[in-house]
């Protein structure tokens, strides 16, 4: 991890994201709380653990886990989710290239936000584009976001077919549907990669292993 910063809303927005706000005559307020105050009061540093991969690929069940065990540790943590955020603050959103990159960008801002507050929060989107993933790294500081790579083969997920949304992909009932009608861009240097033939037990010692929590 690297030396801890103090709050990140005072932290310029990345360069590629919306330079500037439409509202005219707005300045940032401070707080007199500081990063190190947060991380004091947790007992730890805050962080971004971002899981991407095909849908069905297992990044909920990776998540969700992950949050059970470290919350069991006494790790402030939180999962957002891909399809939980689409009932509620993108429910605007649908699956076009220009949507997924709104609802990414929006989850970056929520990421950072999180980051502020001093918590670990678990993200499980597809996040498809490496462009998107890449600026919400930027907006976080060096090492708070760790991207992890859920690397299951679309032969694998199709098989599982948790939400049956593949079977109705190749029968042409959902278009743009990420690996079949729509692209996937895996990560090229993720921090981690889970193999998800592994039993669920390993793949979240693994996790807490390679975050260092
Ligand atoms: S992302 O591409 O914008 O990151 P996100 O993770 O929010 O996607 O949502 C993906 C979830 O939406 C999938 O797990 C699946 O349940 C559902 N879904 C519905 N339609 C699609 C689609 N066309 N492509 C991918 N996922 C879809």
């Amino acid at each position: 991890m690297s030396a801890f910063r103090p709050s990140s809303m005072v932290l310029p927005p990345a360069a590629s994201f919306v330079a500037e706000p439409v509202s005219k005559n707005i300045v940032r307020a401070e707080g007199r709380v500081s990063g190190a105050d947060r991380a004091a009061n947790f007992g730890h540093e805050p962080r971004t653990v971002w899981f991407t991969g095909l849908s069905g690929s297992g990044k909920s069940t990776l998540a969700f886990a992950l949050e059970e065990a470290l919350i069991a540790k006494g790790v402030a943590c939180y999962v957002l989710d891909g399809d939980n955020v689409r009932f509620g603050l993108n429910q605007d959103l649908g699956f076009s290239p220009e949507d997924r990159t709104e609802n990414i960008r929006r989850i970056g801002e929520v990421c950072r936000l999180f980051q502020d507050a001093g918590l670990v929060v678990l993200t499980a989107f597809i996040s498809p584009y490496q462009a998107d993933r890449a600026q919400v790294r930027q907006l976080h500081p060096d090492g708070a976001f760790v991207e992890v790579f859920v690397d299951t083969p679309i032969e694998i997920c199709e098989q599982r077919d948790v939400k049956g949304l593949y079977a109705k992909a190749r029968a042409g009932e959902i278009p743009e549907f990420s690996g079949i009608s729509a692209p996937y861009e895996a990560p090229e240097n993720p921090e981690l990669t889970i193999d998800t033939g592994q039993p669920l037990a390993d793949c979240v010692n693994d996790l807490i292993v390679g975050l260092g929590l």
